[in-house]
C-alpha cells in the first residue's frame, strides 16, 4: 500500500485544526494521516490526540524554525492563527508569514490558509459608517488575515484560501448565546437587522478542508468560502426556541450599541456583524452552501447542529 500523505495541522488542539484532524482520522483508508502541531504536547487536548495515535509535534507559530521542522516531510499543511489569543493583526500576520515561509522551505504541496475577507475592500478606512480600529483596520480579525494571503502568494506556496463562517459554537463558547434582554426575555442580541448570517458547525470546517485536500489541485490558488446555513437572527432565535423549549427572541441592537458592550473585542465583533449586515449578499455569495456540501456531504444545517448541541448552550 502507498505511504499515507501527511497533513500537518496547526491548531490541532483547537476548533478548526481539531476538526481537520478528526476528519482525516474518520477516513482511515483515505490515504492521508494527520500530524498535530501544538505548543504543548503535554496539554490534556494534545494527550487526547496522542491517545488516538496521532503524531504530535511541538512548534510555535512565532518560531519559523520550529514550523519548518513540524512541516518537514508533510504533503499538506492546514494553517490557522488564533487572533483571540492576542488581539493583534500584526502578530497574526507574523504567524501567517512564518507558516507560509515554512511551507515554502520544506516544499509543502498543498497548504490551506484559513483566512477571511478584507472588509476594507467594502468599507474603506475613510468610510465612517463603522469606526476604524487600531489605526488601519475596519474588522481587525478579518483584515489582518486577508492581508496575510499575500505571504502564501508571494512565497509561491500552492495554497487554498479557506473562508469560514460564524461558528454556531459561538452560542456556547464565545458569549454569543441567548441573554436576558431589556424586557427580561431570553434574546439573541445581535446588530444584524433582518439580514442573514452565514454560519457553520465548527466540525464541518475540518470536513470541508479535508474535502479540499482530497480534491488534489482543484482548489489550489482559489478562495473557497464555506457555510452550513444562511439564517437571519430571527430565524436562529425561532429555531433555538423550538430546540430548547424556552422562548428565545431576537433583539436587534444597533452596531454602535453592540460595539459598546465592553467585552474584549466588542468593537471588532460589532464591526464584523455590521459588515455582514450591510454586505449580506456578498457575504452569503462567498459562503456558498452547494459548494460547501460538495466538499463535505455530511454538512450540518442549524437544526441538525442544534439537535446535537442544544443542551450545551448557556442561557444567561
Ligand atoms: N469563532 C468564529 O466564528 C470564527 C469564524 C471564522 C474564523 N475564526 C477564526 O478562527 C481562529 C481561531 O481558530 P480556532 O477557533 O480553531 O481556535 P481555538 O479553538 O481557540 O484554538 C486555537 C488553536 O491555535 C493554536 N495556537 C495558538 N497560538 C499558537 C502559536 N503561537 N503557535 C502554534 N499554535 C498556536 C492552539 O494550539 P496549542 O494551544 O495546543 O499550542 C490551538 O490549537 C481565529 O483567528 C478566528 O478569527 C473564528
Amino acid at each position: 500500500m502507498a505511504e499515507k500523505k501527511i497533513i500537518a495541522v496547526i491548531g490541532a488542539t483547537g476548533a478548526q485544526g481539531g476538526s481537520v484532524v478528526r476528519a482525516i482520522l474518520s477516513d482511515p483508508n483515505g490515504g492521508y494521516t494527520p500530524r498535530a502541531i501544538t505548543r504543548n504536547v503535554n496539554s490534556d487536548k494534545a494527550k487526547k490526540l496522542s491517545d488516538k495515535g496521532v503524531e504530535l509535534v511541538t512548534a510555535d507559530a512565532s518560531d519559523l524554525e520550529s514550523l519548518k521542522k513540524a512541516f518537514s516531510g508533510a504533503y499538506g499543511a492546514f494553517c490557522v492563527t488564533n487572533y483571540w489569543e492576542y488581539f493583534s493583526p500584526e502578530k497574526e500576520k507574523e504567524h501567517a508569514k512564518n507558516m507560509a515561509l515554512a511551507a515554502k522551505a520544506v516544499g509543502i504541496k498543498h497548504a490551506i490558509w484559513s483566512t477571511l475577507e478584507d472588509t476594507r475592500n467594502w468599507v474603506p478606512l475613510n468610510d465612517n459608517r463603522m469606526p476604524t480600529l487600531m489605526g488601519k483596520y475596519k474588522v481587525p480579525h478579518f483584515d489582518g488575515k486577508a492581508e496575510a494571503d499575500k505571504y502564501f502568494k508571494d512565497a509561491g506556496v500552492p495554497t487554498t484560501f479557506l473562508i469560514a463562517s460564524f461558528y454556531w459554537e459561538n452560542l456556547i463558547y464565545f458569549g454569543s448565546g441567548p441573554k436576558k434582554g431589556s424586557d427580561g426575555k431570553l434574546a439573541l442580541i445581535y446588530p444584524m437587522g433582518d439580514k442573514k448570517l452565514a454560519g457553520i458547525a465548527a466540525e464541518d470546517i475540518g470536513k470541508c478542508a479535508y474535502g479540499i485536500f482530497k480534491a488534489g489541485n482543484k482548489y489550489i490558488g482559489k478562495t473557497v468560502g464555506i457555510a452550513g446555513g444562511h439564517l437571519t437572527a430571527k430565524e436562529m432565535a425561532e429555531k433555538l426556541t423550538k430546540a430548547i423549549g424556552k422562548e428565545i427572541v431576537y433583539q436587534e441592537v444597533s452596531p454602535d450599541t453592540y460595539r459598546g458592550f465592553g467585552f474584549p473585542g466588542a468593537d471588532d465583533v460589532g464591526n464584523m456583524f455590521q459588515f455582514y449586515r450591510d454586505f449580506e449578499k456578498d457575504g452569503l455569495e462567498i459562503r456558498n452552501l452547494e459548494v460547501t456540501r460538495s466538499l463535505n456531504p455530511e454538512l450540518k444545517n442549524f437544526d441538525e447542529w442544534l439537535a446535537e448541541n442544544k443542551d450545551r448552550i448557556p442561557l444567561e
